[in-house]
């Protein structure tokens, strides 16, 4: 349903030196800085999947959606979209997907909501019943009733993202792109937006290219992942593998009664935090066990509490972003890694 075959974007950015003699030169002769986005970034998309993309600031995503969307030309490579090329095809593609980005809103801002819906219900020509039908359903859903008459201005961010998605999905796109459409919301908004996602998919087999900052959403949506660092695709496979691979370190915490002063670090573990009668370790389940390195501290000080962890999605994403994938394996010591670096940014000439 998307393919995208080694898409690199290349934004060209001019460069102007300050005031009116730098413009003047800007003007003659144009300098530009070359901003390399997304670099040879391939993978196909079946239809009704879910898909997470994930990946620190900058990274390189909503680039590659405004792509797939057609919105941006790739500087190399090729995006199809049921076989067409977004761009070029621009009006046949506008039919079959959907696009939210979370920091902006698509909707006219002075028009009450229902306003902007059967403005977009007069765009995609909509059957008049189905449309019905829609606002009934999306209203329970998306919690709309109060809504329908609020203009999108007075709308608060978390009331705006549903009247947003409503207005996105009440043409029955068969591709939705979501940019971050939790960003900012409470708890509350962010489950009935995931509660609704998930309902469209179900019912509809809509396909969902889903960005996100928010890890919850990527645990309760997405069965695959595509993570993106730096502009190159460093991963794409299941959700369930990143946790297998990278979920096999494990956090245990004790609580002791006299000082740790003299304590040997069990085989296997490497110590996370250590305070006079506390101590967390950090194990490979794969080297070690629980029960062997508890029995270990156990049999050096006398301990009263432990605690053990699992490792939650955030850590392991963080070991991830920080070079763990790249390097096969998550050392813990990785976690203490820089972030990785910009983009990378090279100077040429033009003009
Ligand atoms: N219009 C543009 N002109 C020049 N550079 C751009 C433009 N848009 C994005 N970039 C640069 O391209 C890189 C990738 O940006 P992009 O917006 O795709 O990242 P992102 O992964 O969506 O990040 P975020 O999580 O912050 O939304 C960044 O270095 C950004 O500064
Ligand atoms: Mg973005």
């Amino acid at each position: 349903m998307i393919q995208a075959e080694k898409l690199t974007k290349i934004y060209k950015i001019p460069e102007k030196a300050p005031g009116v003699t730098g413009a003047i030169k800007a003007l003659v002769r144009p300098r530009y800085r070359s901003r390399i986005a997304v670099t040879d970034v391939s993978f196909v998309i079946d239809p009704g999947e879910i898909v997470g993309y994930i990946g620190v600031n900058g990274a390189g995503k909503s680039t590659t959606i405004k792509m797939l969307t057609g919105i941006l030309l790739p500087t190399s490579g090729e995006v199809r979209v049921f076989g067409r090329d977004p761009h070029r095809d621009r009006v046949a593609n506008a039919r079959d997907i959907g696009v939210v980005f979370g920091q902006r809103t698509q909707l006219w801002w002075d028009l009450a909501l229902i306003e902007s819906l059967t403005m977009v219900d007069r765009i995609y020509e909509v059957p008049d019943a189905r449309f019905k039908q829609l606002i009934t359903e999306f209203s329970e859903t998306l919690e709309l009733q109060e809504l329908l008459k609020v203009p999108i201005r007075n709308m608060s961010l978390g009331q705006k993202m549903r009247a947003e998605l409503a207005a996105t999905l009440i043409h029955e796109p068969k591709i939705v792109y979501l940019d971050e459409p939790t960003i900012g919301l409470d708890l509350l908004v962010k489950e009935k937006i995931r509660e609704f996602i998930k309902r469209v998919n179900q019912r509809n087999g809509t396909t969902v290219v889903l960005t996100t900052h928010d890890l919850g959403d990527i645990e309760e949506l997405c069965n695959r992942v595509l993570i993106i660092d730096n502009g190159v695709l460093i991963y794409d496979g299941p959700l369930a593998t990143i946790k297998d691979r990278f979920g096999k370190y494990r956090q245990i915490t004790f609580e002791t009664i006299a000082d740790l002063n003299h304590l040997v670090v069990p085989e296997g573990a490497v110590v996370l935090e250590k305070e006079e009668r506390r101590l967390s370790l950090r194990f490979d389940r794969s080297i070690t066990s629980a029960s062997r390195v508890s029995a270990s501290v156990m049999s050096q000080i006398e301990v009263s509490d432990l605690s053990l962890t699992e490792p939650d999605l955030s850590m392991i994403v963080k070991q991830i972003y920080q070079g763990g994938l790249k390097q096969g394996t998550a050392a813990p010591e990785q976690s203490e890694m820089p972030a990785p670096g910009v983009v990378s940014e090279q100077v040429t000439e033009s003009g």
